[in-house]
C-alpha cells in the first residue's frame, strides 16, 4: 500500500463501539533487548510485529539470542535470554539494519557500547538523517568507540566497538529529554561496574526502568535523576505487552471531535508517562473514562471510553511534550477540528523524528485548507476551518500517514496520502481498522 484514500464519514454519524489495537512499540522493543540479555526464558505476549519491532528481533537473533515466533500466533515470542553474553554478529551480518526504527538504533547503540566487538548499525533514508550525536557522546565517555559514516556528521551508519574492559559507570546530565538516550546510558550501565545515572529536563515515558525492575534489576528515580547499579544480570519473567497508545490516539481523536461518538478502546497501556493524550483531549472537552483492567511492575493497562464534544482549542507546552511526543501529529488535527486557537511550544523535538513533524503537519494541513501558522518549537492552529480534501504526502513517516487518515474522515471529499506504505513500521493493520470508520 503506498497511498491510503480516505472518505469522510457522515458528519452525523459517530464513532461507537469498541476496538483494540496492537502491542506498545516501545514495549516491545525492550522486551526483546532486556529478555535478550536475560538469564532463562521469557515468554512475551502481544508482541508488536510491526517492521520497526521486528528490526530490534532480527538484531537481537544476529548476536546469538534465540527468538522463535508461535507460527499461529506470531504476537507470541519465546525468548532464550543469552545471559549478557551476546556475540558478534557473522561477518556477512555485522550490518545490523535498523530500519526507519530511530528506537532500535539508539537502544542498541546502548547495548552494543557495552560488548566486546565491533557493528555496524545502518538505516533507512529518514533514520540515516536522525541525529545519533546525542547517544554518541554519553556512551563515547563510558567507554565506546564510535565512527560516523553517515553523510550528515553524527548519523548512521554508525560503526560501533564496545568498550573492552567493560564500559565505565557513568552520570549524564541529558541536554533533551529522550527517553531514547536515558535507555541507552541506562543499558550501557548494566554492563559496567558502579552506579550509573541520567537527568532529564523533563520525565519521559519510563518503561526501561519499569520493565528492568520487571527483570530483576532495581532502577532509582529521586527526583529527575534515574540510576541503576552494574555489574546487574536480567532474570527471564514472561511479559505481556498492552495495546499501544500511541496507536489508539487516533482513534481516540476521531471519537473525540464527534459529538456523539462512544468509542471503546480496550486492553491499552495506560503507563502515567503516556498518558498524556487523554489528558490533552479531557483539556479540549472530549469526555473520557479509564478503567485500570490489569498490569505488571508500572505498566497498568485497561479500558478507554470516549465520548464525543465539540472541543476548543487549548495550550500544550513545557513538560507534558515528551508524554504526547508521538501523538502532536493528530493532536494537531484535532486542534483544526476544534473552535479557537491551539498553542503546541516546547516541541521542536518533532523537527528530529522520522520527518521534520512540524513542517509536514503543518504544510499538510495547510493544503488542507487549516489556519496552521508553523513555529520554531511547534505551532499555532486556528481551529474551526473546514478541512478540505486534497492529496498529501507522508513522505514515508507513519505517524503523518495516520494523522491525516483521520483529517480525512472529517474532510469535504477523498483525502489521498502518498507514501503511506510506512504505517507498517508500527500499526500494522491500521487501514482494515480505518476502513471500519468509513
Ligand atoms: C521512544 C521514545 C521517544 C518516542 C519514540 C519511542 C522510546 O523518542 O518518540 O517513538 O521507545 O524510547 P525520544 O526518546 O527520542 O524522544
Amino acid at each position: 500500500m503506498s497511498e491510503i484514500r480516505v472518505l469522510p464519514t457522515d458528519l452525523e454519524k459517530p464513532f461507537t463501539g469498541s476496538l483494540s489495537v496492537p502491542g506498545d512499540k516501545s514495549i516491545s522493543h525492550r522486551s526483546a533487548i532486556f529478555a535478550g540479555i536475560a538469564d532463562g526464558k521469557t515468554e512475551v505476549s502481544g508482541f508488536l510485529t510491526s517492521e520497526d519491532c521486528l528490526a530490534t528481533v532480527a538484531a537481537m537473533r544476529a548476536m546469538g539470542v534465540s527468538i522463535e515466533q508461535d507460527s499461529s500466533d506470531p504476537t507470541h515470542l519465546t525468548i532464550t535470554g543469552c545471559a549478557g553474553k551476546l556475540r558478534a554478529p557473522d561477518a556477512d551480518a555485522s550490518q545490523i539494519d535498523c530500519g526507519n526504527s530511530g528506537t532500535t538504533m539508539r537502544l542498541l547503540s546502548g547495548l552494543l557500547a557495552a560488548q566486546p566487538f565491533t557493528t555496524m548499525l545502518t538505516g533507512d533514508a529518514s533514520l540515516s538523517r536522525r541525529p545519533m550525536g546525542r547517544v554518541i557522546k554519553p556512551l563515547s565517555e563510558m567507554g565506546a568507540a564510535f565512527t560516523s559514516h553517515g553523510e550528515k556528521t553524527d548519523c548512521a551508519p554508525l560503526e560501533i566497538t564496545g568498550a573492552t574492559s567493560g564500559p565505565n559507570a557513568f552520570h549524564y546530565d541529558m541536554p533533551v529529554a529522550s527517553a531514547q538516550v536515558k535507555s541507552a546510558v541506562l543499558i550501557a550501565g548494566l554492563f559496567a561496574e558502579g552506579r550509573t545515572s541520567v537527568t532529564e529536563p523533563a520525565p519521559t515515558r519510563n518503561h526501561t526502568e519499569t520493565m528492568l525492575r520487571h527483570f530483576g534489576v532495581a532502577t532509582t528515580h529521586e527526583g529527575s535523576e534515574i540510576s541503576l547499579n552494574g555489574p546487574a544480570m536480567l532474570r527471564a519473567g514472561d511479559f505481556y505487552v498492552p495495546g499501544d497508545i500511541s496507536s489508539a490516539a487516533f482513534w481516540c481523536v476521531a471519537a473525540a471531535a464527534r459529538p456523539g461518538s462512544e468509542l471503546t478502546l480496550t486492553g491499552i497501556g495506560l503507563n502515567p508517562t503516556r498518558t498524556g493524550i487523554l489528558d490533552v483531549l479531557a483539556q479540549m472537552g472530549a469526555d473520557i473514562t479509564r478503567t485500570v483492567t490489569g498490569g505488571q511492575e508500572g505498566e497498568p493497562f485497561g479500558d478507554i471510553t470516549i465520548r464525543g464534544a465539540q472541543l476548543h482549542g487549548t495550550t500544550i507546552g513545557g513538560d507534558i511534550i515528551p508524554n504526547v511526543i508521538d501523538e502532536l501529529p493528530v493532536i494537531a488535527v484535532a486542534a483544526c477540528l476544534a473552535s479557537g486557537e491551539t498553542t503546541i511550544s516546547d516541541a521542536a523535538e518533532l523537527r528530529v523524528k522520522e520527518s521534520d513533524r512540524i513542517a509536514t503537519v503543518a504544510q499538510n494541513l495547510q493544503s488542507m485548507g487549516a489556519d496552521v501558522t508553523e513555529r520554531p518549537d511547534g505551532m499555532v492552529i486556528q481551529g474551526g476551518k473546514p478541512l478540505q480534501a486534497t492529496t498529501v504526502d507522508a513522505t514515508g513517516d507513519h505517524r503523518i500517514a495516520m494523522a491525516f487518515s483521520i483529517a480525512g474522515l472529517f474532510a469535504s471529499g477523498e483525502t489521498i496520502i502518498l507514501n503511506a506504505e510506512c504505517v507498517n513500521t508500527s500499526y500494522p493493520g491500521f487501514a482494515g481498522v480505518l476502513s471500519r470508520f468509513v
